[in-house]
């Protein structure tokens, strides 16, 4: 009867001997080691982010910059530009009300994500964690976001939107 039972066996199991608890069981030691791994990848990955923004600060804008004509944008609006020649960043122009223009950084203070104007609610979104920042001031009003959104000053002369650095960011 045995003898019949191991001519059932696969000739490929007797030439691979692999035991599956001892191929699939991880032991606490394996784990430690795996999320001390872990966390020293995490570390070395924030350093390099705190290492390039103390390397490469990033610049002001020098003088004004076009963004688009003023017909271009109607009343409760967003229009998303970036500014050649500056880093990539991408930046947002709001048309509050007539006559009454803003522009931020589109990068949520928080991790980054691209945030949004919700007309009906007057407010700036953020969808990843839903964070909240006012359309008028950028200063944040709920969420996690820790620092408002940075602003530009929008200029319009002539029909034409241009953004340029706030007086209050020059000195910081
Ligand atoms: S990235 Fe904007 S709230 Fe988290």
């Amino acid at each position: 009867m045995a003898a019949e039972e191991n001519d059932k066996i696969p000739n490929w199991k007797s030439d691979f001997p692999i035991q599956l608890k001892k191929v699939t069981h991880v032991n606490r030691r394996e784990f430690a080691k795996f999320l001390g791994l872990l966390s020293g990848a995490l570390a070395l990955g924030n350093g390099g982010i705190v290492i390039k923004a103390l390397a490469f600060p990033s610049k002001r804008l020098e003088g004004e910059h076009f963004v688009c004509n003023e017909k271009d944008v109607a009343v409760g609006e967003m229009f998303q530009f970036s500014i050649e020649g500056s880093m990539v960043i991408p930046y947002i122009l709001i048309h509050l009300e007539e006559d009454k223009w803003r522009a931020f950084e589109q990068k949520c203070t928080h991790l980054s994500c691209a945030v949004r104007y919700e007309p009906k609610a007057g407010k700036i979104h953020c969808p990843c964690h839903h964070g909240y920042f006012d359309a008028d001031t950028g200063k944040v009003l709920q969420g996690p976001p820790p620092r408002p959104l940075p602003q530009l000053e929008v200029v319009v002369k002539d029909g034409k939107v241009y953004v340029k650095e706030a007086e209050e960011n020059k000195n910081v």
